[in-house]
């Protein structure tokens, strides 16, 4: 059965007094049943007080990168081992910025999440078209190569620790969304190329997410789509208001 996820990436955002403050407020507004699993993605330095803080709620604690290396000397890095250490055992993995601005390739990705796998992490995996893709009616297949390259010779065993999250780059952090129907569109497409690629059971029960200026005004419509499993969410995540709103939203 494939799980309604709702994720609160918070990227490179509040230091430690916010982000206690944020928890404060999130474990005050959430309610305690909520149909979705609830994730939330702090910077690195703020991992251990998150975990602390929710340890006692259902909210699971995932990190936004790790270093493909067991250990070693790669300054400025953390390992899974590091993250595994304090309580954290998802890390989102692809993510478009990571892409863009730290020039990670689907080949690394293949490793990174080879790494995560091998250690009993469970993954979220970002990947999603540039507006050009789109405009040039690229999109599939390139979202289909994202795939291709860096997931595809996983072992069927390894999928159960993967959750996909699609994210248009055109769409993350600008306000544009992709409607519902393209959402539905990409997420069936996906499913396809599960299906084919590994198997039926991985495309039935694997959850894709949605990301890409999800918001309260719009995460219900979104969310109903039949394969849209949840969402990955930028900037609403930062507000305890709207995050447990769009949580809310299923
Ligand atoms: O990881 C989250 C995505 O980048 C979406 O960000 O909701 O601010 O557009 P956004």
């Amino acid at each position: 059965m494939r799980e309604k996820i709702v994720a609160g990436n918070w990227k490179m955002n509040n230091d430690l007094a916010e982000t206690e403050e944020l928890l404060g407020k999130l474990k005050l507004q959430m309610v305690k049943d909520p149909e979705a699993t609830v994730m939330v993605a702090p910077s690195f330095t703020n991992l251990y007080p998150t975990f602390q803080a929710l340890k006692d709620t259902p909210v699971i604690v995932a990190a936004q990168n790790m270093h493909e290396s067991e250990k070693g000397a790669f300054t400025g890095e953390v390992s899974a081992e590091m993250l595994k250490s304090v309580g954290v055992t998802t890390v989102i993995l692809g993510h478009s910025e990571r892409r863009a601005y730290f020039h990670e390739t689907n080949e690394l990705l293949a490793k990174k999440v080879q790494t995560a796998i091998d250690k009993e992490m469970t993954v979220i995996f970002c990947f999603g078209e540039e507006l050009e893709d789109r405009k040039n009616d690229r999109h599939f297949d390139l979202v289909e190569s994202q795939l291709k390259e860096s997931l595809f010779n996983l072992p069927k065993s390894a999928w159960k620790n993967i959750i996909l999250a699609y994210e248009p780059v055109w769409a993350i952090g600008t306000g544009e969304t992709a409607s519902p129907e393209q959402a539905q569109e990409m997420h069936k497409h996906i499913r396809t190329l599960l299906e084919k690629n590994i198997g039926k059971e991985v495309a039935e029960n694997t959850s894709i997410l949605y990301g890409g200026s999800v918001k309260p005004n719009n995460a219900k419509e979104i969310f109903a789509k039949e394969d849209v499993d949840g969402g990955l969410i930028g900037g609403a995540s930062l507000n305890a208001v709207d995050f447990v709103e769009i949580v809310n939203s299923f």
